[in-house]
């Protein structure tokens, strides 16, 4: 049940969300949006490809809320048997049907005054939607086997990498359910339509597997990173991750290998050596340039990054990078700063890089 239901309490420890990587304008649009729409109650409808970071969005919308110290529960539609789904949902009473040795307390029950994340939506069974569109219209319902009516508090969050509309022409999917769905639908973007993310995506998942694996890396060969930025990536950021896991376990003496196909045996470092910290001191140079220095603030080099304000300040002295003072850069500094880098306004952050 591990992989299909995920339970956690709020109540205990601040959780500053999970890290969403990325500055690309699509990427900031969704971000946007969610900001918008986290401290509502509304019902949101995540859609995009499998591995876009639908679920990671859910969690963001969550922690974003005034819920965020209450349960965000999961419940993946398309991971457990049509018989089951029902009392998952909305539990049962001891003896409901064969099998029911136990009371259980259902999905909705769990996630009240909290956040219901139903993934894959668009494989709910018809025969449960209209239930489905009971509750979240009624905010009641009855555990299966009782008749007794249970009143809650449940914010919904929904996700598929489906085409609902089009289900929803086919009579696979019910209108009505849809349309109470589509309040707030937010959409992410393919990761080949955000290609100014990879090199980001890439130092990220190479900084956490390095670090998990306990090797260092120091090396990612410019054209093994012109690579992945060319590569179309069918699986997304899932499948990016998967490859960066793959090549840092294959990495030898701190080399980054390519794993994709098309380019397998040209991963050696050229001459002149461009380093892993190279490139990303390369890339955070690049960001300071680009907004004038500012570190924080929504228009800041943080927040093009994708990173956490600290964590760049960190990142900075770690490479050596120091904000050019005035002399050196008078030019970049002719305009006041949004929010000075020093100051603890910083901008949204979903979690720690
Ligand atoms: N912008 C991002 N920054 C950092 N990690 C990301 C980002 N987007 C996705 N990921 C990571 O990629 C993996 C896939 O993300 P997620 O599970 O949210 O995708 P999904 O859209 O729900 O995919 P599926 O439709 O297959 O369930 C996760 O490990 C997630 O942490
Ligand atoms: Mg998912």
């Amino acid at each position: 049940m591990e992989n299909i239901v995920s339970i956690e309490s709020r109540e205990q420890h601040f959780d500053p969300g999970p890290t969403i990587i990325g500055n690309s304008p699509p990427l900031q649009s969704v971000l946007a949006d969610v900001d918008r729409v986290a401290s509502t109650d509304s019902t949101v409808l995540i859609l995009g490809e499998t591995g876009t970071g639908k679920e990671l969005i859910a969690r963001a919308i969550h922690v974003g809320s005034r819920r965020r110290n209450r349960p965000f529960i999961r419940l993946n539609c398309a991971a457990i048997p049509f018989d089951l789904l029902e009392s998952e949902l909305f539990g049962h009473e001891k003896g409901a049907f064969t099998g029911a040795v136990a009371q259980k307390i259902g999905r909705f029950e769990m996630a009240d005054r909290g956040t219901l994340f139903l993934d894959e939506i668009g494989d709910l069974p018809l025969a449960l939607q209209p239930k489905l569109l009971r509750v979240l219209q009624e905010q009641e319902f009855e555990r299966l086997g009782s008749g007794r009516t249970h009143q809650i508090n449940v914010r919904l969050v929904a996700a598929t990498h489906r085409d609902l509309a089009e289900k929803v022409v086919r009579n696979e999917f019910r209108s009505d359910l849809y349309y109470r769905l589509n309040v707030f639908p937010v959409t992410l973007p393919p990761l080949r339509e955000r290609r100014q993310d990879i090199s980001t995506l890439v130092f990220h998942f190479v900084e956490i597997f390095s670090r998990r694996m306990g090797k260092v890396i120091h090396c990612v060969p410019p054209e093994t990173l012109a690579a992945f930025v060319a590569y179309p990536w069918p699986g997304n950021v899932r499948e990016l991750q998967n490859m960066i896991e793959r090549a840092v376990i294959l990495s030898n003496e701190g080399v980054l290998p390519n794993p994709l196909p098309q380019l397998k045996g040209q991963a050696h470092c050229p001459v002149p050596l461009s380093t892993f910290r190279d490139s990303e001191r390369a890339v955070i140079e690049q960001a300071l340039r680009e907004t004038g220095c500012v570190i924080g603030g929504p228009s800041g080099a943080a927040a093009r990054l994708g990173l956490k304000r600290t964590t760049l300040i960190a990142k900075m002295k770690k490479l050596g990078i120091s904000r050019p003072g005035p002399e050196r850069s008078a030019a970049m500094f002719s305009h006041a700063e949004a929010t000075p880098w020093w100051s603890p306004h910083a901008k949204r952050d979903y979690g720690t890089a």
